[in-house]
């Protein structure tokens, strides 16, 4: 059992959780997940990390409610309950923590965080100030209220940029904007990391491009169980077949094939949906259960 220290309405619908899970903490890096599950029987849900405390023992899970569970989440947890499990930390840690000082050294990094994606980038932007590691941060969200995380990142980044849709607040327009103005004022960034709804990191990717910046992508929006099985977060990367929970959930945004991975995770989401990738791919999973080899 996980021990829920606090749990609070961070904006909008948007919720965040300080969770006790002491193992997570300690092992947890920059751009892994993690999954929890509420009680036996509920279905397991993958959350990206938002930060980690490894001397208190404590994880920081940011999210938005969308399906039945993540509502219960919201409704019925509070600080003093506990989630039944934490699975973590998963997946790949980050390209950035894998480089040599040298090679980080040598980059110029822009992350582009939009809306929720905010909280997987605080945790990559915190790891690089600890090793002398400057970024700046763009964070778009729709209006001045759906602004998260903006005075945290600000202690970890060079320079935090603001935009938001409307004009609210900050910049206005949508974080393509923005990257496009800074650019133009002067900035250069050869490295960006761009984490938020999938159609965002699709123009991020096609805006990236232009300017010859390389781009990595938190393909997170389209995992389901977060195991390898389900086969759910299948994508293409270049001309090979990935799985986001098991090879990613990074990639370079301008090998991914965002349109099909939009269109499959919406057949996904109904039986029919479902039966028809089947027909087309047959039953493909990740073969992480290591018996089938899955469809690698
Ligand atoms: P949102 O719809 O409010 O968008 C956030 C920002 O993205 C916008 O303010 C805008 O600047 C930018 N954006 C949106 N559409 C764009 C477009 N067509 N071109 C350029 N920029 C665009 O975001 P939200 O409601 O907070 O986010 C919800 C989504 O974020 C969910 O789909 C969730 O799956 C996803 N998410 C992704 C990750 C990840 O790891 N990639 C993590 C958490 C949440
Ligand atoms: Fe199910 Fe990756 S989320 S296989």
């Amino acid at each position: 059992m996980f021990k829920i220290l606090e749990a609070r309405n961070l904006a909008g619908n948007i919720y965040e959780m300080v969770v006790e899970a002491p193992r997570v903490a300690k092992r947890a890096l920059p751009g892994q997940f993690l999954i929890t599950k509420m009680d036996e029987v509920s279905e397991r849900i993958p959350l990206t990390i938002c930060d980690s405390d490894p001397v208190k023992g404590t994880i920081d899970i940011v999210f938005q409610p969308v399906g039945v569970s993540t509502h219960k989440y919201v409704d019925c947890l509070k600080a003093g309950d506990y989630f039944e499990d934490v699975v973590g930390p998963l997946g790949q840690p980050s390209e950035l923590t894998k480089m040599s000082m040298d090679e980080l050294k040598s980059l110029k990094i822009i992350f582009i965080a939009g809306g929720v994606g905010t909280a997987p980038v605080y945790p990559q932007a915190k790891w690089l100030h600890e090793h002398g590691i400057g970024c700046d941060v763009i964070i778009g969200a729709k209006t001045k209220d759906l602004v998260i995380l903006e005075e945290k990142m600000k202690k970890v980044a060079d320079n935090v940029f603001v935009t938001t849709d409307d004009g609210s607040y900050g910049r206005s327009g949508m974080v393509t904007k923005c990257l496009e103005d800074l650019i133009a004022e002067g900035h250069e960034y050869n490295y960006c990391v761009a984490i938020g709804p999938m159609i965002m990191m699709k123009f991020t990717c096609l805006t990236t491009a232009k300017y010859n910046i390389k781009t990595i992508v938190s393909m997170n929006p389209i995992m389901v169980d977060g195991t390898g099985m389900c086969g759910a977060c299948r994508l293409t990367v270049g001309d090979e077949v990935k799985f986001a929970c098991v090879d990613g959930p990074e990639f370079d945004g301008h090998k991914v094939d965002f349109n099909k991975a939009m269109q499959r995770a919406t057949l996904y989401k109904t039986e029919e949906g479902e039966a028809m990738l089947r027909y087309q791919e047959g039953a493909t999973h990740h073969g992480g259960c290591g018996n089938c080899g899955g469809d690698k």
